[in-house]
């Protein structure tokens, strides 16, 4: 049975406050398509974002958040925070994040945990690098960032995990079809069990999803949807990846 798909827009450290109005706009007045439909911009443009989207089902989300509560903590943003400015989803532990802000898994987990207990669904993301993958180290490097970033609190309603091979991020590169299908298969079996919930998690793929490969990506059996960059940029594209989601 496949899990209502998510397609999710990184928007990554990208564009002008007009430009996140108007592409916002654009996805908000477009036909809503069967899958659910996420938004991630810079935090400096949420709130304007929040406001073009106005009534449509377009969801909200952030692209990081701290796992302290309200303090001294100078240029950190809480849960609370996000919840309060109407985000439902925030990407934890990308990999751009685990490498150039050195996050541990047991950081990503900590922020996957206050996110979950301020009613924000974590998109809590894994994957190899390319070194990984050639040196055969994908199960277990995949594994061990499952283990270490998912926190206990964490449901097969309360989270989505993002499976996104670094090597294939920004580079034009895709992972295969049977990688895809054998990396979510993986994730599934660590976590089927041991979440409640747990045959409800919608795990989603990431790296250079584009409208030429998303209808065979999403219609893989595992495949619950799509954490999108590059290609979240412009509303034709973004658009044409939610329309290949048929549930
Ligand atoms: P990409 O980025 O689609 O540009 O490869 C995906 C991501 O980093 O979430």
């Amino acid at each position: 049975m496949k899990r209502h798909a998510l397609i999710a827009g990184n928007w990554k450290m990208n564009g002008t406050h007009q430009g996140a109005v108007a592409l916002a706009t654009a996805i908000a007045k477009a036909p809503p398509p069967v899958a659910e439909l996420a938004l991630c911009p810079p935090f400096i443009h949420i709130a304007a974002v929040k406001v073009a989207l106005g009534q449509s089902n377009v969801a909200l989300g952030a692209q990081d958040v701290t796992f302290r509560a309200d303090g001294a903590y100078t240029g950190d943003i809480s849960a609370a925070m996000l919840a309060d400015a109407g985000c439902k989803y925030v990407i934890v532990g990308h990999s751009e994040r685990r490498e150039h802000h050195k996050e541990s898994d047991q950081l990503v987990a900590s922020k996957a945990s206050v996110a979950i207990d301020s009613g924000i669904i974590p998109i809590i993301c894994v994957g190899e690098t390319l070194a990984q993958r050639e040196a055969g180290q994908t199960q277990q490097v995949v594994e061990a960032q499952i283990a270490g970033s998912v926190p206990a609190n964490a449901t097969g309603q309360n989270v989505v995990i993002a499976y996104e091979p670094v090597w294939a991020i920004g580079t034009g590169l895709t992972a295969t079809n049977a990688q895809i299908a054998e990396v979510h298969g993986q994730i599934r079996g660590l976590l089927e069990k041991r979440l409640a919930a747990g045959g409800d998690l919608r795990i989603i793929y990431g790296g250079s999803v584009k409208p030429e490969n998303a209808s065979d990506i999403l219609l893989l059996e595992d495949v619950d949807g799509a954490l999108v960059g590059g290609a979240s940029l412009k509303a034709d594209s973004f658009l044409a990846i939610a329309n290949s989601a048929k549930v």
